[in-house]
């Protein structure tokens, strides 16, 4: 299993003087890497990092759960999380080509949109439906009210004791919410662990198992992320990929890109896209410093398909302002193929593509588009998949997980709050009536029309 980063894309010679990095400012950037990798080892040695030791979690013990459960019928299971509490699990279960045998067919219940949520309920068979309720803080509102709806129809469809069997609680160890009614119904539990942030926490039973459940190798998973983190822990800087590709997304949001597109080649890898968004957005846009001053730093994240987007997006940011940087998902060998059928009577402009794989076009459609790019003199670099399995899917999540540590350090903000997240959690509680959230009620109010 291979993932490799490829930032031949940057090449001086190739994007002219806006964008590229010269060899001195990589030098004045290399005391501030290793400052950076140093902080973050130290904030890990202190308990602080939960994300770093994820690659050592114990597969086995959920996945003989996980084997266990699937024996007892289950089919499907609706997987009620939102944010990081749901995200990871989604991308990785996405990458994958096919649903292995016996494992459940998932359902992601992140919205509140009624006519959304209405629709997949009514398409259940309760008896064979498992509900995966993922919370950290036990008390997010889309989720605890998709959950309780979960719940008062799995009560009327299978009574109450056959209901809590189909039912399992990922969250953290002693909330008020989610935790205690856990156990009061008898619910499987899984904790999630308090110094694992929710974005960060895929590697953790909040991605696991409902992976597990719908038959994902994740003991190869966390493998890959494993070997990451070899990398990722590796002090010289010229040995460490990640902390390069760190350093590249650092110096070129200090020169004006500071909008990140990430455009997958693999529709299996799109909702990774919708992944590192979050990851990207809430853990790096920080209104303040470590030292409270203002600086509202951050680069918008975008998410983009190709071949898709190439005939949506690329125009602008091919001849748009030159703020942008390109970073590509490519795959280089598809898990199944399909050819330009070899049949007579496709028109002279086009029999050149008779007998080539769609992925082979596909490959040459981002070639294409990244040389394009790299005439119009805007950055790109490469995030190369020998394939879309388990071991690269880990080491591509562990090393986003580190490069967003190692960039929160070098702007020197907190990449692991989100004061602005749960600005509006309160305020949604406050609007709803929740008891002592009255001021939050006041404020989302006050400026209300008249
Ligand atoms: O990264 C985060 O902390 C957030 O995006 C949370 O994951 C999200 O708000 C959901 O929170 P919770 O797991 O408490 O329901």
């Amino acid at each position: 299993m291979t993932l490799r980063y490829d930032a031949s894309g940057l090449s001086p010679t190739i994007i002219g003087d806006k964008m590229s990095v010269s060899g001195e400012q990589r030098d004045a950037l290399r005391a501030r890497l290793e400052e950076a990798l140093g902080n973050v080892k130290a904030a890990h040695e202190r308990g602080e990092l939960g994300f770093i030791d994820c690659p050592d979690f114990d597969a086995q013990e959920v996945q003989a759960w996980a084997a266990d459960k699937r024996a007892q019928g289950f089919t499907d299971q609706v997987v009620i999380g939102i944010g990081g509490s749901s995200l990871g699990a989604r991308a990785v279960y996405e990458s994958m080509a096919e649903l292995p045998d016996g494992g459940l067919r998932t359902h992601f219940a992140e919205n509140v949109d009624p006519v959304g949520v209405a629709n997949l309920f009514d398409g259940l068979d309760f008896s064979k439906t498992l509900f995966v309720v993922i919370t950290k803080s036990g008390s997010t509102v889309e989720t605890m009210t998709k959950f309780w709806y979960a719940w008062d129809r799995a009560v009327d469809e299978l009574g109450e004791d056959e209901a809590s069997s189909h039912f399992v609680a990922i969250t953290g160890p002693d909330n008020a919410g989610l935790r205690a009614l856990a156990d009061d119904k008898g619910f499987d539990t899984f904790p999630v662990p308090p110094n694992v942030g929710g974005r960060f926490s895929v590697l953790t039973a909040v991605g696991l198992v409902p992976l597990a459940l719908a038959g994902y190798d994740i003991a190869a998973l966390v493998d890959g992320a494993g070997r990451a983190r070899d990398v990722s822990m590796t002090d010289s800087v010229d040995d460490n990929a990640i902390l390069k590709a760190a350093a590249d997304m650092f110096e070129l949001y200090e020169r004006g890109a500071d909008q990140v597109v990430m455009m997958a080649y693999s529709d299996q890898l799109l909702a990774m896209a919708d992944w590192f968004r979050q990851l990207w957005a809430e853990s790096l846009g920080k209104a303040k410093n470590r030292q409270g001053e203002e600086v509202n730093v951050g680069m918008t994240p975008i998410k983009a398909l190709g071949a898709i987007d190439q005939h949506s997006q690329a125009q602008l940011y091919m001849e748009g302002p030159n703020d942008k940087h390109v970073v590509f998902l490519e795959v280089e060998s598809f898990d199944r193929e399909v050819t330009v059928p070899e049949r007579e009577g496709l028109p002279e402009s086009l029999s050149h593509l008779a007998g080539k794989s769609l992925g082979e076009i596909l490959n040459a459609e981002l070639q294409g588009t990244r040389r394009a790019l790299q005439e119009a003199g805007r950055p790109t670099t490469t995030w190369r998949f020998d394939a879309v399995a388990p071991g690269e899917i880990g080491a591509f999540i562990f090393a986003w997980e580190f490069i967003t540590a190692i960039t929160g350090e070098l702007l020197d903000i907190n990449a692991f709050d989100q004061p602005g997240v749960e600005l509006g959690k309160k305020l949604a509680h406050g609007l709803l009536g929740r008891q002592g959230f009255e001021e939050w009620a006041e404020m989302a109010r006050s400026d209300e029309a008249e």
